[in-house]
């Protein structure tokens, strides 16, 4: 969603705020806009569309100033369009503001002000946010700082936002309740951002800003305080994210970057963590955890997406390794359903980024009626991380793409490993399963580069089906999850209509859809309900429908039936996830790619929805 990045220091502003609205592309965006001081002037240029729109409106305007800010907005109140892009100035046009969240509170606000005679130029809570803070300034005559802070009290919402005033050009003032905030020191410069991304190129020293602080760079000084103007002594980290980590290092897109990391990103995500030789697992942050996740009554997982997903398929792995009861909640319903939950329940919350509105939310409400709370996060650092009790993180790097891949086996990783401690720690799990869980579960980066070194025939068949309007994707079991997420990764890149279902459910109602122009993709691995999955696919080829499947490298049967074949190499059953998603997700690539898509960017989407 909307990207911030400031600048305040000795160099020239723009070159950085602008190279770093780019880092933030891929959480998705609608226009952009940036505010420099030229000769003691506030100078504000928007643009609707993408940065590079932005960066021809200034092509030969003044550069030379060293403070700056600059947004990518992801349409909330108001069509994107340039006037309801960000920056917004005061009514007087001295100061103006950036700002991530939603101001829940903000039409009363604006009819408050619209009667004390300011006037409006967009459609935005932002510009409401920004008279506001003004006219507390005019009338209590306070400084800027302390007028934030007032105004900051009587919001209802969510905000990072960060303001500059044209009388004070080393002075950047910024705040945080609920959208990310993180702050870059460097050597009399400071920078600020929704993510490290914009700032790792320059500094590895950052504070993430907590919610309801206010920070202040004033004259080459950090200060940060709460809205009561008590201080806060500022906790310096050092960043672990390397530069490469955020470039596409060769790659046409990130969203294919991020697919052939999967062999190491699944081998960090393990990292530290189980020792088939050993005989080992243990996950740091869930040690002191272990009996509370093993007494458990229930657990249950609260998520969105692609992380739901990995959610279903944790919950096949804690029922049948553990033998513990788990439900699987959209996060967005659970929040507002007034959930049955208690102190015997443990919560597990998955999320790639971390900022999730709906899952922080739904973790509050879990908190509430006393559940412990488990986060399996990628992002260190992120809201949700800190939201939470404990937690392992995924340890994926950081996924640009806004489709998620990496992520999603990073997560199915940490929670089978999880899964298999637990019941461990139960009792439930025989030795010699147990120590071939974790043999095997070494043997996935490798299997899974071995599958990444056959995306050439997943590319000849997505030829085959650029230009399908429809897909099926079916699997039982450990499967289906995969078959919901190979739908996703489809419909969010190519924009083609995918539904994903558990195989047997077909029968049910989807089969009406079936005939020769129906691609229908099925996870056919070899499992428990083999059998059964090859009588659904005998049913969708007698209803003459195109059958792409998924099968064990060896199946003798299935490629005698089906039109395409892909084979995942042979696994545990309860790890095949892992393989059995990285065609589907080439599939979606190869096809929108074909297709002509912003693969890295698709329309309309954001990389992490910090509003509801
Ligand atoms: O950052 P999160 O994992 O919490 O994000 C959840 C979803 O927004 C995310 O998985 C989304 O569905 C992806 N675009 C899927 O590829």
């Amino acid at each position: 969603m909307c990207g911030i990045v400031a600048y305040v220091g000795g160099q020239p502003a723009y070159p950085i705020v602008v190279k770093g609205l780019k880092r933030l592309e891929y959480r998705g965006y609608d226009s952009s806009g940036v505010a420099l001081v030229d000769n003691g002037q506030l100078n504000i240029y928007k643009k609707k569309g993408k940065v590079t729109e932005l960066e021809n409106l200034m092509e030969g305007k003044d550069k030379s100033s060293t403070v700056g800010m600059g947004h990518t907005r992801w349409a909330t109140h108001g069509e994107p369009n340039d006037r309801n892009a960000h920056p917004h100035p005061s009514n007087d046009h001295s100061i103006a503001i950036i700002h991530n969240g939603i101001i829940e509170n903000y039409a009363s606000i604006r009819q408050n002000l619209l009667g004390k005679g300011h006037q409006f130029v967009s459609d935005t809570d932002t510009e409401v946010l920004i008279h506001f803070i003004e006219e507390i300034r005019r009338e209590t005559g306070q400084s800027l700082e302390a007028s934030v802070r007032i105004a900051l009290k009587e919001v209802v919402g969510a905000y990072a936002i960060v303001i500059m005033d044209q009388e004070n050009p080393t002075q950047l003032i910024a705040a945080r309740k609920g959208s990310p905030l993180v702050i870059g020191i460097g050597k009399d410069e400071f920078f600020f951002a929704s993510d490290a991304t914009p700032i790792v190129e320059y500094t590895k020293e950052v504070v993430y800003l907590d919610d309801y602080q206010v920070a202040v760079v004033s004259h080459g000084e950090l200060t940060i305080s709460d809205l009561d103007n008590l201080p806060a002594i500022p906790y310096i980290q050092t960043l672990e994210l390397e530069l490469e980590a955020i470039e596409k290092g060769g790659y046409d897109h990130f969203m294919l970057k991020e697919i052939f990391e999967q062999p190491r990103s699944i081998a960090d995500s393990m990292r530290g963590r189980s020792n088939a030789s050993e005989g080992t697992l243990q996950l740091g942050g869930l040690n002191h955890y272990m009996d509370k996740l093993a007494q458990a009554e229930r657990i249950v997982i609260v998520a969105c997406g692609t992380s739901w997903h990995a959610g279903l398929v944790a919950e096949y792995l804690f029922e049948e390794l553990a033998r513990i009861n788990v439900e699987v909640e959209y996060a967005s319903e659970f929040r507002y359903r007034n959930p049955v939950i208690g102190e015997n329940d443990v919560v597990i919350a998955i999320s790639q980024s971390g900022e999730t509105a709906d899952t922080l939310a739904a973790i509050e409400i879990a908190k509430q009626k006393g559940a412990t709370i488990f986060g399996v996060c990628n992002v260190v650092g992120s809201s949700i991380a800190r939201a939470t009790h404990a937690g392992a993180y995924t340890h994926a790097g950081p996924e640009i793409g806004v489709a998620s891949t990496k992520a999603f086996t990073a997560q199915v990783t940490v929670l089978t490993q999880i899964a298999i401690a637990v019941a461990k720690r139960k009792g439930v799990l025989q030795e010699n399963i147990y120590r071939q869980l974790l043999i095997e579960l070494e043997t996935i980066p490798e299997k899974v580069q071995q599958l990444l070194e056959n995306a050439d025939k997943v590319k000849e068949i997505a030829f085959i089906f650029t230009y399908a309007r429809n897909f099926i994707y079916l699997g039982r079991g450990l499967n289906f999850p995969v078959a919901l997420e190979g739908a996703l990764k489809l419909k969010e890149i190519s924009y083609i209509h995918a539904e994903g279902y558990p195989a047997a459910e077909m029968k049910h109602g989807p089969i009406a859809l079936i005939d020769e122009d129906m691609p229908v993709v099925f996870l056919a691995t070899k499992d428990g309900s083999y059998d059964k999955i090859v009588s659904n696919i005998q049913e969708v080829k007698a209803r003459k429908g195109r059958v792409i499947a998924i099968v064990t490298e060896g199946d003798e049967l299935i490629p005698g039936m089906v039109d395409f074949v892909i084979e995942v190499p042979p696994v545990h059953e309860i790890l095949v996830p892992l393989l059995s998603v990285i065609p589907l997700q080439l599939l979606s690539y190869y096809i929108a790619v074909m297709r002509g898509r912003n693969v890295d960017q698709p329309r309309n989407l954001a990389k992490s929805v910090t509003v509801e």
